[in-house]
């Protein structure tokens, strides 16, 4: 083999390591779909985001995770936006008691609740939640039926294949909607500020004046962005871009 040949060779070995590497993101080898671990509280969002005739307080997605709207992490709750509810509602149970023991426990120590993270991109992926979510799509659309599950678990792959496969075919809000499960029929007393059902908005929560608990629920001021009425549904296929440099800088 002549010197020049064997430096030709060089690009074709490269582009074999990397189309080999890109199959195993796109198919997902490393992916930890299915993983629900244990939290330091049992925290059960079928009571909170659950919906009012399956026993839930229908609670908006954002209420919580109120960062979702607007920034590219969304974010746990503070410990405070617990005990708005939880320094009256002690808990129905005393397995549920302890928890509400546990909760109240960090708020009294000022420490934050260490949540196990579950959803987590390489850092070299870029993935803006304020992107999906201004674009109708629904939380239930990648996390699943959150408000149904006891505890959280990764319902999604994940990996490059799965989102391309959304970018590439696009995404109808409807479906989102569907994926959401949100009821058909508002609860007696919504006055949301969006029209039932609005993609990005987990319908059922007032937007004004006193909540499903009276005095205790009122929506943070930064979490109406999805719910604007400028978020109303359209029956558009949204695409995305996909070329590399969109979600790896
Ligand atoms: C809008 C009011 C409200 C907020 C805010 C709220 N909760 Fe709750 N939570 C409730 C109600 C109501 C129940 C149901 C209690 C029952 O079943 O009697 C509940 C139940 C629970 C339970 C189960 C207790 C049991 O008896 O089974 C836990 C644990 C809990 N909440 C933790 C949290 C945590 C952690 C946060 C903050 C991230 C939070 N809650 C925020 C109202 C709230
Ligand atoms: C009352 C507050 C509250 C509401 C309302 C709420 N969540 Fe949560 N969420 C939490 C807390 C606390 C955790 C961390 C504990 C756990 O995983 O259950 C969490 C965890 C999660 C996680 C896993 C985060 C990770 O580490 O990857 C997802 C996904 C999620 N929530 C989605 C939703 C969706 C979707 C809704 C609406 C259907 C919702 N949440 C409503 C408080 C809330
Ligand atoms: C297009 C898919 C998609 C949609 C829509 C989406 N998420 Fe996520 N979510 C993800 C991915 C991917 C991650 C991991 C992000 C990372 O590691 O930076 C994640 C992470 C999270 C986390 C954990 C991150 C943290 O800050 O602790 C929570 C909580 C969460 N999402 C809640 C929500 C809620 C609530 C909604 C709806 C308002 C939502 N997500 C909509 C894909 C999505
Ligand atoms: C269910 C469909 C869906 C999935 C899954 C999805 N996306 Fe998206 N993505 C969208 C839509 C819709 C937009 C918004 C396009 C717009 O604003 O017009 C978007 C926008 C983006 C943008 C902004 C692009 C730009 O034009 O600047 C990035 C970056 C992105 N997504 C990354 C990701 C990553 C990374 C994943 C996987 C972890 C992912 N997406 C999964 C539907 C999806
Ligand atoms: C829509 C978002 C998106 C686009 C566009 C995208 N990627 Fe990715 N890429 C991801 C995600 C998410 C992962 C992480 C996958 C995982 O953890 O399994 C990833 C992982 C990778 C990896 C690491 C594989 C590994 O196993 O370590 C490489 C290499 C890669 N992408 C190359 C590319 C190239 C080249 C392009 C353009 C042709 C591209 N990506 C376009 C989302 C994207």
């Amino acid at each position: 083999m002549t010197k020049r040949r064997k430096w030709t060779a060089i690009p074709g070995l490269l582009a074999l390591g990397v189309g080999a590497v890109m199959l195993s993101a796109y198919s997902g080898a490393s992916s930890s779909q299915g993983r629900g671990p244990a939290q330091p509280v049992a925290f059960p969002h079928p009571k909170h985001a659950g919906a009012v005739k399956d026993g839930g307080l229908a609670m908006n997605c954002l209420y919580c995770h109120n960062t979702a709207s607007k920034s590219s992490d969304v974010g746990m709750p503070a410990v405070s936006t617990c005990m708005g509810c939880h320094t009256a509602v002690l808990g129905a149970t005393p397995a549920g008691k302890t928890e509400i023991a546990k909760l109240t426990k960090y708020y009294t120590d000022k420490k934050p609740v260490p949540w196990e993270r579950i959803h987590k991109v390489p850092d070299y992926v870029h993935f803006p939640h304020v992107r999906h979510v201004n674009a109708g799509v629904t939380c239930q659309t990648c996390h699943g039926d959150v408000q149904k599950m006891d505890r959280v678990y990764q319902y999604a792959s994940l990996n490059m294949g799965w989102c391309i496969n959304c970018h590439v075919n696009g995404y109808d809000p409807k479906e989102g909607q569907k994926a959401a499960g949100l009821d058909a029929v508002p609860p007696a007393n919504y006055a949301g500020g969006a029209p039932y059902g609005t993609p990005g908005t987990r319908a059922g929560i007032p937007t004004t004046g006193a909540g499903m608990i009276p005095g205790a629920i009122t929506r943070p001021a930064d979490s109406s962005a999805a719910s604007a009425a400028n978020a109303t549904p359209s029956s558009e296929r949204r695409r995305a871009r996909y070329d590399c440099a969109s979600c790896h800088y």
